[in-house]
């Protein structure tokens, strides 16, 4: 399965073989150059980048490393390798062979699938899109530019499905993933923590553990699909969100690391000692958890949903892990706990499993959300303090689905309109933390060196050491 990297677009899917598919996608692919010449990682045309790149989808091919202009940068579509046997493993169609193709009555459906996937793939690069002059360090700086490329990548992915299956509509799907835009409000991209701001590196930091989590679990519910095609080209993408999420993780984690050393060095905990000394205090690093954890659990959708039993009895979209789950895989008389407000209070209530396949994603989702948290609370462990970040609870601060406009603290305690108004500065970034925040970004790119309010990583990228040239400018 290796990749022709001699084609006008690398691919691991005989492109070459089919002449029309060839043609739309070269004819696309200059919207897309343009798109991240005008929208991409700012000023980063002639910069050089250690970056990692596949050569092939097989273990030793899709983890090699390079120096790469990012004026050069080739973007491909590369699937895992077909399984011929491959079987549905869900759903009413459990049983029967995969599908090669888009059966017509399903065509709908997993056109909008695959276009609101799609859709975050540039919109994070367009959220991302200044960070770069603010970077923290050489190392972040390639990191940065790591996630930014792959996710023009799985861009590219998506939009091979849409050509190669949807005909003249999936063609202007692609042209359309190029037009909306992160924030526009005439023409935004299509779920709403996509057209969040990404002003500061803890932002990107709390986005890449969170919001690329929720790729996680998406494109691993996506990669159960009865649609083959789909379900191979998610199978590769994951491998590289895995990376996503370590920059996210490693990054809060760092920037903890920092605040707990000043923290026992000014033997304090009062926030406005931390930040005269360069550091981003606890309760600044809690809101802004508080705020990239609500956002994103939205994306898993409406508590309850009949396009999700309706996706998943058709086959379009599994369960998180679905092969490992010893269930019947048709869930028709299960029913799933979900929450509502009754006279202003939370209340569970059971409802048919098919229609909350959201919340159960979602639930998935919050349980490894968790245990990264937890990896966060062992740096203040280690430093000895006390203190330790939580997740909120999960009907804090919602607009999608029964919770949302309910006004719940981050404890799960329903609230007032007053208190809400009153209190929301405890919960939830206020304009003076984002100022302070941005406050302390600069540029750092001496090889080695990194700003005062984040740590050095434990080890550098591919085993290079941490001072390693990760970013030749010009
Ligand atoms: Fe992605
Ligand atoms: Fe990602």
């Amino acid at each position: 399965m290796s990749i022709d990297y001699s084609q006008k677009i690398p691919n691991n899917v005989n492109l070459a073989e089919d002449r029309t598919l060839q043609r739309a996608l070269e004819q696309w692919q200059p919207n897309f150059i343009q798109w991240w010449d005008d929208v991409g990682p700012e000023g980063s045309t002639d910069f050089q980048v250690y970056l990692r790149t596949a050569v092939s989808v097989d273990p030793q091919g899709w983890a090699h490393f390079d120096y790469v202009r990012m004026r050069d940068y080739r973007w491909g579509i590369f699937l895992n390798p077909a399984d011929a046997n491959r079987t549905i493993h869900f759903g009413d169609h459990k049983g029967e062979k995969a599908w090669q193709d888009v059966p017509g009555e399903h065509r709908a459906n997993l056109r909008r699938i695959i276009v609101t996937q799609g859709d975050t793939e540039p919109a994070s690069v367009e959220q991302q899109r200044h960070l770069g002059l603010t970077a923290p360090s050489l190392y972040d700086l390639r990191n940065l530019f790591q996630v930014n490329v792959e996710e023009g990548r799985h861009l590219w992915a998506m939009v091979y499905l849409l050509q190669r299956f949807f005909g003249r509509d999936g063609r202007e799907e692609a042209e359309a993933l190029l037009e909306r835009t992160s924030g526009d409000p005439d023409n935004p991209r299509i779920l709403g923590a996509f057209n969040e701001k990404t002003p500061d590196w803890l932002s990107f930091f709390m986005f890449t553990y969170f919001t690329d989590r929720d790729g996680k679990f998406q494109l691993a519910a996506l990669a159960e699909s009865a649609f083959d095609p789909l379900s191979r080209t998610t199978k590769f993408m994951l491998t590289e969100e895995a990376h996503h999420m370590f920059v996210g993780e490693s990054g809060v984690s760092r920037v903890i690391q920092r605040t707990a050393q000043v923290m026992n060095e000014l033997k304090t905990d009062d926030p406005t000692k931390v930040r005269a000394a360069g550091a981003i205090d606890l309760p600044t690093i809690q809101r802004y958890l508080n705020f990239h954890y609500s956002v994103t659990i939205d994306l898993f959708g409406a508590d309850q949903s009949s396009n999700a039993a309706t996706f998943y009895s058709s086959g379009l979209k599994g369960r998180f892990e679905e092969g490992k789950r010893t269930d019947d895989h048709v869930l028709k008389d299960q029913t799933y706990t979900v929450l509502e407000v009754k006279d202003g209070k939370l209340a569970e209530k059971q409802v048919p499993m098919l229609n909350a396949l959201n919340e159960v994603l979602r639930d998935d989702f919050i349980k490894d959300s968790i245990a990264g948290v937890n990896r966060w609370n062992k740096v203040l462990e280690k430093a000895g303090l006390p203190q330790r970040l939580t997740v909120p609870h999960k009907a804090f601060n919602r607009r999608i689905g029964a919770l949302a406009g309910v006004r719940i603290s981050p404890e799960g305690q329903p609230v007032s309109e007053a208190e809400w108004n009153a209190r929301q500065a405890e919960w939830l970034p206020t304009d003076e933390d984002r100022a302070f925040v941005a406050s302390l970004m600069g540029r750092v790119v001496e090889p080695g060196k990194f700003a005062h309010w984040i740590a050095p990583p434990a080890a550098g990228i591919n085993r290079q050491p941490i001072d390693f040239e990760y970013v030749r400018f010009g």
